[in-house]
Formats: structure tokens, C-alpha cells, sequence
């Protein structure tokens, strides 16, 4: 992020500068992270706004979720989202965080009817994006397409447990991975997806036991939306993380604003003359609030605070206890 004094002494930002001292994060320093327990904290952003603040915040990837269709563009669900609209929230993500590893979420429809439309929409993200890479939904059911649009020359992170864009075939939005069958799919999958060469999976809505048996079998590193704290790395809906989506929030999200609303109260105080900041850097509104909140959750991630178990989903000792029999389970 590369920055300028003004001529009375604040700092300001430049807006969507490629900053040739910041370093994207790599795969090879995410296979590290996973290598030494040092957790990722990412976000979802959709727009240059809010793209703007996670860079400034510090986060390890921004994912362009397909989540965008719900809560930027108004959808009931992802499932209308097409790939168009989504090149458009791509492409304003990438404007306001040149500098952060960038995923761009491939659209139902998009790559399951065929390997060249699989290929040819996920060149869309990285082309006209600029995104460094795509995530599809799905393991072994869709593994042929997600191999060509690796084949291809590109990146992919997989996208286990809930589902969203096929919710309808698990009966709705439902916690995954809680019974025997459910596990030893989620990790079937898992495993067909690291074989054809996903740089890294999600896991969602699962409860921290089997998301933690997906980590540990795995060698790539498998990141949690909803699946405990025992994963290497955790994703919240930015939308979530600020309080912006009234319809729906989900059990394992939260809310960062309460936990700096004050800390954003006494730096407007600090602030001698509220007109010179507004005039010269403009740190005096909801951007300097969604950036504490995207580092407390930055730093409650990096030091295992969130989720914890207030975000994660409980497990019945019967089913734990029915899990463990499973013959893929490691104690
Ligand atoms: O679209 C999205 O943001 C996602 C997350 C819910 C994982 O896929």
C-alpha cells in the first residue's frame, strides 16, 4: 500500500496502486503456513470499497465470492449469479486491492457442462479480472472439468461440506460431515481434488472434528467458512463482518463492528479538526471503521480467538462417537 504525507501531516493512501514492495501471497508460502501452524485470515469483497479496505486491513487472499449474487446484487440465492455480473464484481475487487491474491468464485453453470466451458470462464476471471485464481463447488463429480482448467495452466481451490449453489440436493442449508456417509464423502472428494491438483480447499459449514481429520490427511492446506477452529485458515463474508446483510446471517459468522466501535469513537476524537482530515485524507468515516473491524478479525484469526467455539457448530457426543468409527478417522 504506498502512501504520501499531506501538508498537514496525515497519511494517505493511495486508491488501487500496484505497490511493488507488497508481495502477493504465493502457494508455496501458503503450503508453508499450513507447514508451521500459521493460520490464513481471508475475506469475501465484491467491490473496490470494500476490496480496499481488506488490502489495507492486511488480509492473506480476497475471495469474489458468487455469495456477491445474495448480499451486493440482491439475489435470494447464488444460483442466479451469472458469470458476466460476477467479472463485474471481479474486476472492481482487483481495482481496489491490486495487491492481494485474488479468487474469483466460478458461478453455477459455469463449469459443469463441460472441460471448455470450465477452461474458458475461469480465463475470463484471470483475463479480464485479473484474478490469480478460481474455486469451483464439488470434488469428484466435477473432477475432469476442474482438471482441465488446471491443465490449463490455472489456479484451483475446491469447495467442500455446504455447498451452496447445490443446497438444494443436500435439502437445504444444512451443517455437513456430521455422519459416517457424509464424512467419508466430503473426504473422498477431498482427496480426488488434491490428486488433480487444487492448490487448496474449503470446507463449509462442517463441525471442527471432521474439518480437522480433512486437515490433518491432507497435504494442501484446507481453510474453514463454518468448520471450527481446527483448520488451517478461516473465511468470513465480509458483508457478515460488518453487519450489512439484514436477511440472513449465518450461526458462524460474526459481527466485528461492536468490538472497535469504540476504538473508532476515540480515534474521531483524536482527531483535532475534523474538516482538515475529511478535506486532506478522508480517515473520518465508515472506511476507517470496516478496516479496525477487518483487523480485529485478522488478528482474532492469527491468534486462534475466532471462531472458537461460539462459531462453530456443536457435535452430539452419539454422532462424534458414531464419526470415529469411520474407517478413514485418525485418532
Ligand atoms: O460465495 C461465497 O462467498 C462462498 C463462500 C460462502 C464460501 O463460496
Amino acid at each position: 500500500m504506498s502512501t504520501t504525507k499531506t501538508k498537514n501531516g496525515f497519511t494517505k493512501h493511495a486508491f488501487g496502486v500496484i505497490d511493488s514492495k507488497k508481495n502477493k501471497i504465493s502457494i508455496l508460502k501458503l503450503q508453508k503456513m499450513k507447514k508451521n501452524g500459521d493460520l490464513v485470515a481471508w475475506v469475501t469483497a465484491y467491490d473496490l470499497p470494500f476490496a480496499y479496505v481488506a488490502e489495507k486491513a492486511g488480509v492473506d487472499m480476497i475471495l469474489v465470492g458468487d455469495s456477491g449474487g445474495m448480499v451486493q446484487l440482491g439475489y435470494q440465492t447464488t444460483n442466479p449469479v451469472t458469470m458476466d455480473e460476477m467479472i463485474i464484481l471481479a474486476s472492481s475487487a482487483r481495482r481496489g486491492a491490486p495487491n492481494t491474491f485474488l479468487i474469483g468464485d466460478m458461478p453455477q453453470g459455469t463449469y459443469e457442462v463441460s472441460k471448455e466451458d470450465a477452461v474458458s470462464n475461469a480465463l475470463r476471471f484471470v483475463k479480464e479480472s485479473l484474478c490469480d485464481a478460481v474455486k469451483c463447488e464439488g470434488g469428484i463429480r466435477v473432477i475432469n472439468h476442474i482438471k482441465a482448467i488446471i491443465d490449463a495452466g490455472m489456479l484451483v481451490m475446491g469447495h467442500l461440506g455446504l455447498t451452496p449453489q447445490s443446497a438444494v440436493s443436500f435439502g437445504g442449508y444444512r451443517v455437513q460431515g456430521k455422519n459416517v456417509i457424509g464424512f467419508e464423502q466430503i473426504l473422498e472428494d477431498a482427496l480426488a481434488l488434491q490428486d488433480a491438483g487444487v492448490f487448496a480447499i474449503l470446507l463449509e459449514a462442517m463441525p471442527p472434528e471432521p474439518a480437522q481429520q480433512i486437515a490433518q490427511q491432507l497435504d494442501i492446506p484446507i481453510y474453514g467458512i463454518g468448520a471450527g477452529d481446527k483448520v488451517d485458515g478461516q473465511l468470513v463474508i465480509m458483508h457478515d463482518i460488518m453487519g450489512f446483510y439484514q436477511p440472513f446471517r449465518p450461526w458462524f459468522a460474526k459481527c466485528y463492528i461492536p468490538d472497535v466501535i469504540s476504538g473508532f469513537s476515540n480515534y474521531i476524537e483524536s482527531i483535532g479538526d475534523l474538516k482538515i482530515v475529511g478535506r486532506e485524507n478522508r480517515s473520518d468515516g465508515l472506511l476507517v471503521l470496516a478496516e479496525m473491524a477487518v483487523i480485529k478479525y485478522i488478528e482474532d484469526v492469527k491468534n486462534r480467538v475466532f471462531p472458537g467455539k461460539d462459531y462453530s457448530y456443536p457435535i452430539k457426543d452419539a454422532e462424534l462417537k458414531e464419526l470415529r468409527k469411520s474407517k478413514y478417522w485418525r485418532e
